[in-house]
């Protein structure tokens, strides 16, 4: 059982995780329409990891007997410029999902919540990995400026990330 502040802030963020989804996945499209198909496919990558995300909030709410609803959302940025610009954004939402996470993770230790606290915290480690990432393509991308040969390598690279679809068991 979940409380109703819980519910409602659990609801809330799982509804910011389908958010990340939809604005990976304009991310995903921008990349491929300035010709960078391999950075096109890491966004779509991380689409596929945000909604994993979210449904692991759904699946969560739903286990302890409340009602996972999906809402309203505002639509995502679809214009970018560069690479850089996008990962740069990219950074920026992740820091705001990880002050998101560690905001739920102080409500549940303040209402006593412990199976919220100990589902939020596989989100926190996630976190580091997420923000981690997008700070290594940023320092490559600044590193590689607008040499050519420097952008179409680490394009090939970011092309060769592949979904790790979670265990079937797993919520
Ligand atoms: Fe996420
Ligand atoms: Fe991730």
């Amino acid at each position: 059982m979940l409380s109703k502040k819980i519910t409602t802030a659990l609801n809330k963020h799982m509804n910011t995780e389908l958010y990340s989804a939809y604005l990976y996945l304009n991310m995903s499209a921008s990349a491929a329409a300035i010709g960078f198909k391999g950075a096109s496919n890491w966004f779509m990558v991380q689409y596929e990891e945000e909604m994993v995300h979210f449904m692991k909030f759904y699946a969560y709410l739903n286990s302890q007997g409340e009602q996972a609803i999906v809402g309203q959302m505002p639509a995502p940025s679809s214009k970018y410029n560069s690479l850089l610009q996008m990962m740069e954004e990219t950074l920026k939402h992740e820091q705001f999902i990880t002050k998101c996470i560690n905001d739920l993770t102080d409500l549940a230790v303040k209402e006593r919540d412990h199976a919220s606290q100990i589902f939020l915290q596989w989100f926190v480690t996630e976190q580091v990995e997420e923000e981690e990432n997008d700070r290594e393509l940023i320092g490559k991308l600044k590193l590689i400026g607008d040499n050519g040969y420097g952008l179409l390598m680490l394009d090939n690279e970011l092309g060769t990330r592949v979904f790790n679809p979670p265990p079937a068991t797993a919520t």
